[in-house]
């Protein structure tokens, strides 16, 4: 039998796998913008379900995997806010749910929760693929290929690009997601820009050390700007900080606008996991090197080849 393929951290994948998963996302792309082409994808996956289990708030993650299941002919089933709608209010632990919900026969789950771990634990407990959407700090895996994806599609090669992480680095977990993928990757050099009380978690910097991977802490934006090639800006996580927490004030310096952008090279791609807030005004949108609605879009793509590496791989 078959291991069952969970996708529970961005470091399960090797540079074949995603070479393999942009050239599939790649495929679909190209198959979606004619008519005829994407009526023929919905006969790939027929008759295979996702459950789509979130636990907290998402817009991109959750629609863009619906969509994908259903581009692949897949049907959904959702709950979208688990936290407050599912039996977790009465006190069922994840482990229960997820053994429950294996009895109506998804084919696959994806689980976005509040609790670092939790994929795993509801891994352990399943006996289809767990998808990890996003836990709490943790990770966001999903995440990190369309991220990757949009770099390898803005400028090809991804060896020897210098990248700079920004925001809150403490508690972004497409930060953490991304950090370990770009280890993947030759001659990387990683600049993290972060306030003070949100640097990159110390186990991050410990994994690229054991990698060989360059990088520094910047506590300087606009020293980082002019030597990146990728700007990657996240958001303050509000809803992981203590409400003490001097969040706005500490990243009022942490803002790319039109004057950051000047120090920008020209090709640099200023990517985004979105919602972006006040940390990217909307006047920065039209510049060409503004990817993250493109970046969002990939969101669909690569899941749709994630989720068909999921049932047909190896
Ligand atoms: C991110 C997340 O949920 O971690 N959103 C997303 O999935 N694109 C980023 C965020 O919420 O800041």
């Amino acid at each position: 039998m078959r291991r069952v393929r969970h996708v529970l951290y961005s470091q399960q994948f090797d540079r074949p796998i995603l070479d393999g998963l942009f050239g599939r996302a790649d495929e679909f792309r190209r198959r979606m913008a004619v008519p005829s082409e994407k009526l023929a994808l919905t006969q790939l996956h027929r008759g295979k379900t996702l459950f789509s289990v979130f636990y907290e708030p998402s817009t991109r993650t959750r629609m863009s995997f619906g969509a994908a299941a259903q581009h692949l002919g897949m049907g959904v089933v959702a709950t979208e806010n688990a936290r407050e709608f599912s039996s977790a209010v009465k006190g069922e632990t994840l482990e229960d749910t997820i053994r429950v919900l294996c009895e109506y026969h998804p084919d696959v789950i994806a689980l976005r929760h509040y609790e670092i771990g939790a994929a795993e634990r509801a891994a352990r407990h399943s006996s289809v693929p767990i998808i990890n959407a996003g836990d709490g700090g943790g990770q966001h895996p999903t995440q990190a290929l369309l991220d990757l994806y949009t770099i390898h599609q803005a400028l090809g090669a991804i060896d020897g690009l210098t990248v700079t992480i920004g925001g809150d680095l403490a508690n972004g977990r497409t930060a953490r997601s991304l950090a370990y993928l770009l280890a993947k990757f030759e001659r990387m050099r990683i600049l993290f820009v972060a306030p003070d009380s949100l640097r990159m978690g110390a186990d991050i910097k410990e994994h690229l050390q054991e990698k060989g991977v360059t990088f520094a802490e910047e506590s300087r934006l606009e020293a980082a700007l002019p030597q990146s090639d990728v700007v990657y800006w996240t958001r303050v996580q509000k809803e992981r900080l203590d409400p003490d927490a001097a969040g706005d004030e500490a990243l009022a310096a942490f803002v790319i606008g039109p004057a950051q952008l000047e120090l920008m090279k020209p090709n640099a791609v200023l990517m985004h996991p979105l919602p972006r807030l006040t940390e990217i005004p909307s006047e920065v949108d039209s510049d060409p090197r503004a990817w993250y609605f493109r970046q969002a879009g990939n969101g669909m793509f690569i899941r749709m080849a994630l989720l068909e590496w999921i049932f047909d791989g190896d």
